[in-house]
């Protein structure tokens, strides 16, 4: 360790992820920071000198990773307007309309970021507007905060207000443009998404550029399948499919850098498929309720495991914090008779997301090179062992608040 590089030093509990839904209690840790936002050291507190004392703050851990949520409909939370599509017609495409003025996005990009950090969330796949310009300001606003993100415009080019549609060419060069500008910036901390919304607002030729773009360049793709039944129907009835998950697969457009949010009323079939394909679903409890979509099978989904992670999904979602999805996630599961571990739901909303959506913090954020990237959770004193204090952090949220956030290792929140 080059001790002259260190910029700051941590004294701390940490609760720290040791892969697969388990975890490790670290009561006295001394943990120092670099100047480019790495862990330099990690050791058990000896007298090492420290300036920052967290023990009487709370519990260390990796940040919440919101693996699904849309940045223009951050205006639009908890409104109750109905199922899917007569709720995106009536609630959510005229406010992401107004998201073709630069300055109203860079507004309310403000605002995005400002909710993530304040539940803890430090890093996110986030759906954008259909304008370029929208998510170029959002990437700008993740960038100086240094959150951590997969994010892009949605492509659609069909069923919505013509301000919100765009032709193919004009959508690949929108691509192009954040791509060269933003992908892999912040070191890497950034990353351009495809983001086709979904089969019933993209045409097969738009589908076809968003799977030949996303493979050229290795990009992360992600969009909704499978959230109501009317969509599933009319989604394979336009497309002459047998199943829903047929039509992305036709454009390319699953495999192991895929998220695809929902997967309410999926059959075994696809399933199989999805599995074999290693994509990813984006468990979206919370929003699956406020419009009545239905419940997303999670029983069914441990053995043979499908790789899951929980998204916010706001506005259908009601709020931006994480503890509150992963709760959803608890119910949603009981109610199909599965009854999870906070600690594994804790892993699914933290460091298991990270890993499965290719953030560079992956695994434990404790370790010599990872990013300083973590939140301060403040437990109740009787909360001592990793069961009790992933039960209050999950559950608990009247004696359990972030009390702090730290991004490359400076504090953020
Ligand atoms: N399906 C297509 N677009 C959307 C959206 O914005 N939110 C949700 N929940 N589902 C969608
Ligand atoms: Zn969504």
């Amino acid at each position: 360790m080059n001790r002259a590089s260190i910029v700051s030093r941590f004294r701390a509990q940490a609760l720290d992820p040791a892969g697969a839904g388990q975890w490790a209690l670290r009561e006295d840790l001394w943990i120092a920071v670099d100047a480019s936002g790495r862990v330099a050291a990690v050791e058990d507190w000896r007298d090492q000198g420290c300036d920052l004392d967290l023990r009487e703050m709370g519990v260390l851990m990796p940040g919440f990773v919101d693996a699904h949520l849309h940045f223009p409909q951050t205006r639009v939370m908890g409104q109750a307007s109905g199922p899917l599509l007569p709720w995106l017609a009536d609630s959510v495409f005229p406010e992401e309309t107004r998201f073709a003025d630069a300055d109203y996005a860079a507004e309310v990009a403000e605002e995005f970021c400002m909710a993530l950090l304040e539940v803890g969330t430090t890093a996110a796949f986030v759906y954008g507007s259909a304008h370029a310009s929208a998510s170029e300001r959002l990437f700008a606003r993740l960038e100086s905060l240094g959150l951590q993100a997969i994010a892009g415009p949605v492509l659609m080019d069909g069923d919505a207000p013509p301000e919100l549609t765009i032709g193919v060419e004009a959508a690949e060069s929108g691509l192009e443009a954040l791509r060269t500008r933003w992908h892999g910036a912040a070191e890497g901390r950034l990353r351009l998404g495809v983001i086709p919304r979904f089969a019933l607002s993209c045409s097969p030729a738009l589908m076809q550029m968003a799977g030949r773009y996303a493979q050229t360049h290795e990009l992360w793709i992600s969009t909704h399948i499978a959230e109501t039944v009317d969509e599933y129907a009319a989604a394979c009835e336009r497309f002459g499919a047998s199943d829903y998950l047929e039509v992305y697969e036709r454009f390319g457009l699953v495999g192991a850098r895929t998220v695809l949010a929902h997967c309410i009323h999926l059959d075994e079939g696809e399933w199989t498929r999805l599995r074999t394909a290693e994509a990813i679903v984006a468990h979206c409890p919370d929003s699956n309720d406020f419009l009545g979509s239905g419940s997303m099978p999670t029983a069914a989904l441990i053995d043979p495991p499908v790789a899951i992670t929980v998204g916010s999904d706001v506005a259908a979602g009601r709020g931006f914090c994480m503890r509150a999805h992963l709760r959803a996630a608890y119910d949603c599961a009981l109610r199909g008779g599965l009854r999870l571990r906070p600690e594994t739901l804790l892993d699914w909303g933290t460091a298991g997301a990270a890993a499965r959506l290719g953030f560079e913090s992956r695994g434990s954020p404790f370790r010599v090179g990872a990013w300083a990237d973590w939140i301060c959770v403040g437990v109740p004193r009787w909360a001592k062992s990793v069961e009790a204090m992933s039960s209050a952090i999950v559950f608990d949220p009247s004696f359990t608040r972030v009390e702090g956030v730290w991004l490359l290792g400076r504090r953020r929140w």
